[in-house]
């Protein structure tokens, strides 16, 4: 679904990523690690359109969109999280949710007031999607009064909401407590087992060895080490940047 060719990118002269390929396949989970500074935020950057690129091509469902602008990207089905939740903190649950899966031609304002209400299966998704994320009981709250972690989840039920094909999410359950984080392996396969294509950037190796089918292990830039899970951890190369539990 999407291939990454030879990408790199320059901050002032510096090779954020260098050289960089790998591909997505449609209906499995990549996981994208690496440690801090690796680039692989700079990767979703430029997969998305917010970071132009230096040299590379960015492929999606076959066409180049290296280019493209990224509301374009948007608009051909690329979605993503943001490392740090980026919600309306002064909306609730509920309108943050609705507001991801309004249709871009209506008039969003009149839907606030209640004289646009969204249409039933809308309704039905979101309260779906807001049970998967743990929120179902929190559709009041005003979401600056969540937690770090629920806005994380607030930000992922954003993205699960906004019509897509290629899901990019960076760091979903860092700062979520460790007992959810679990639940959340069992969330993002059941996903995938329902067709979702997904590039999952994760710090926590652990969760990220569970969730993926393949993983494009990052350092200093480059790709170290392209593999299934079981490849990738008994890597040495990987071994020598990772101390695995
Ligand atoms: N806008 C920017 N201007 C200058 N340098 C940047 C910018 N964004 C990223 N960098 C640098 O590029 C390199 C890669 O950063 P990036 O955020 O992509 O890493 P990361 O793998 O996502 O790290 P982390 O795990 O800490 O989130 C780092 O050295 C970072 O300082
Ligand atoms: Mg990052």
């Amino acid at each position: 679904m999407l291939e990454v060719q030879h990408l790199t990118k320059l901050f002032d002269g510096i090779k954020a990523v260098d050289d960089c390929s790998f591909s997505v396949a449609q209906g499995k989970i990549t996981a994208l690690i690496g440690p801090n500074g690796a680039g692989k935020t700079t990767i979703l950057n430029c997969i998305s359109g917010i970071e132009r690129i230096d040299k590379g091509n960015i492929l999606y469902e076959h066409q180049d969109v290296s280019h493209w602008r990224d509301y374009e990207r948007a608009e051909a089905g690329i979605a993503r999280t943001f490392q740090l939740p980026r919600i309306f903190k002064n909306l609730t649950v509920y309108e943050n949710v609705s507001l991801s899966v309004h249709d871009r031609d209506q008039d969003l304002i009149p839907s606030f007031f209640g004289f646009n209400r969204l249409k039933e299966e809308d309704e039905k998704k979101i309260a779906n999607t807001l049970a998967h994320v743990k929120l179902s009981d929190m559709g009041d709250t005003v979401a600056q009064e969540l937690s770090y972690g629920q806005q994380k989840l607030l930000s992922l039920a954003r993205a699960l909401l906004q019509p897509h094909r290629l899901l990019m999410l960076d760091e979903p359950v860092a700062g979520v407590n460790p007992a959810l984080r679990q639940e959340f392996v069992t969330l993002f396969k059941r996903l995938r087992d329902e067709g979702e294509t997904m590039l999952v950037v994760e710090h926590d190796m652990d969760f990220a060895m569970e969730i993926a089918d393949w993983v494009v292990v990052m350092n200093e830039g480059k790709v170290l080490k392209k593999g299934t899970p079981v490849e990738v951890r008994n890597d040495r190369e990987v071994l020598k940047v990772y101390s695995w539990k």
